[in-house]
């Protein structure tokens, strides 16, 4: 099969366009013919070799896909050759025509959804679902403000947080990712690259401040946000898009009564299987009563990763990238 291959941690075109070996599935795994696959903002950070995880060399990075199951590992039982699936695969193999999934964590995916809405949905909306759910513990009337909203897993929480009844501050960079944040629900925007943010969520909160924020982003937005957040408040770890991981002066978590917590959905997948599948319950039937949906900028080809990854990492994109093989 065709697969995009690193040799080396480095810039991202020097990724490798070339034939590799089918993969086999080992025992409790799926083999699917990807028809979509998901571009992540990690991706370009593994690709770097700036990311938490290094992997061996060489290797196919990316980490989910929907297609076609094609082969059954020994003791596979929820999954048939031909069933539509989609899938997250921590150990890396996306970016190819065909990629290995642990049959626990793979999806049967519904026929209300596309292929390419199937790819983009694990890694941007389970974690803004676990994130709001469980970490944020998100109420209905709460005001949730979500950074870099109309990014993969910013879109996601925006919709999440309409489905759970909160009101939306929506955080982005340009009015078309207003607009866009906009059509996801939000009912309130702000510009961080016009505004002050930490004095537009006090005006719009009635000086209360946030109830939950959403950070994604890191650097100098969760520094505004880290000095608007309400009484009981829960400021959500997520990601650092911005390139700079925050330092909190933790003295404002007692005097403001608030508490700051990490994200990290991939191990909530492996550390609680049955949350997560009931959160993959809630999230279909969302899909399903058209409350929630990912949304897609754009599918390149496979063999234009370098250019999908550039959109993603430029801070180009208007909800989610996929490549098509
Ligand atoms: N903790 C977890 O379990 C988990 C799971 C999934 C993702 N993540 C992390 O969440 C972050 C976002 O992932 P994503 O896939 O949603 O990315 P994405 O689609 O690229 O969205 C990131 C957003 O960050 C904002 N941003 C601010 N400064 C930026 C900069 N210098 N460069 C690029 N973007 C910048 C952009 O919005 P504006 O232009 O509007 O500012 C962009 O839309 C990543 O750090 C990722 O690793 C964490």
């Amino acid at each position: 099969m065709k697969a995009q291959v690193c040799d080396a941690f480095g810039p991202i075109d020097t990724l490798q366009f070339r034939d590799v070996p089918d993969p086999v599935p080992g025992p409790g795994e799926i083999v699917i013919e990807s028809r979509a696959i998901s571009v992540n903002f990690a991706d370009s950070l593994v690709i770097e070799g700036r990311y938490q995880v290094r992997p061996p060399f060489p290797f196919i990075p990316g980490t989910e896909a929907a297609g076609e199951v094609i082969a059954i590992g020994e003791g596979v039982n929820q999954f048939q050759v031909g069933d539509r699936a989609l899938g997250f695969n921590e150990d890396f193999g996306a970016f190819a025509e065909r990629m290995v999934i642990n049959a626990d964590i793979a999806a049967p995916l519904p026929g209300f959804m596309s292929f390419e809405e199937g790819a983009g949905l694990l890694a941007a909306t389970g974690t803004a679902h676990h994130s709001l759910r469980q970490r944020g513990q998100l109420k209905a009337g709460e005001t949730l403000v979500v950074l870099g909203a109309a990014g993969g897993t910013g879109t996601a929480a925006v919709q999440i947080g309409k489905a759970i009844g909160a009101r939306v501050i929506a955080v982005c960079s340009s009015p078309d990712k207003m607009a866009f944040a906009r059509e996801q629900g939000a009912d309130e925007c702000v510009d961080y690259t016009q505004d002050d943010l930490r004095e537009a969520i006090k005006t719009l909160t009635g000086g209360r401040g946030a109830d939950v924020v959403y950070d994604a982003v890191g650097g100098d937005a969760f520094d505004a946000c880290s000095r608007a957040m309400a009484w009981n408040g829960r400021l959500l770890v997520i990601g650092f898009a911005s390139g700079r991981i925050p330092q909190l002066p933790v003295n404002l978590t007692l005097v403001k009564g608030y508490s700051v917590v990490g994200v990290f959905w991939g191990r909530f997948t492996r550390e609680e299987p049955e949350a997560n599948a009931a959160n993959m319950r809630e999230l279909f039937d969302w899909i399903e009563a058209g409350k929630v949906r990912p949304m897609i900028d754009t599918a390149y080809p496979l063999s234009e990763c370098v250019e999908a990854l550039r959109k993603v990492s430029g801070r180009g994109v208007i909800g989610k990238v996929v490549m098509t093989p």
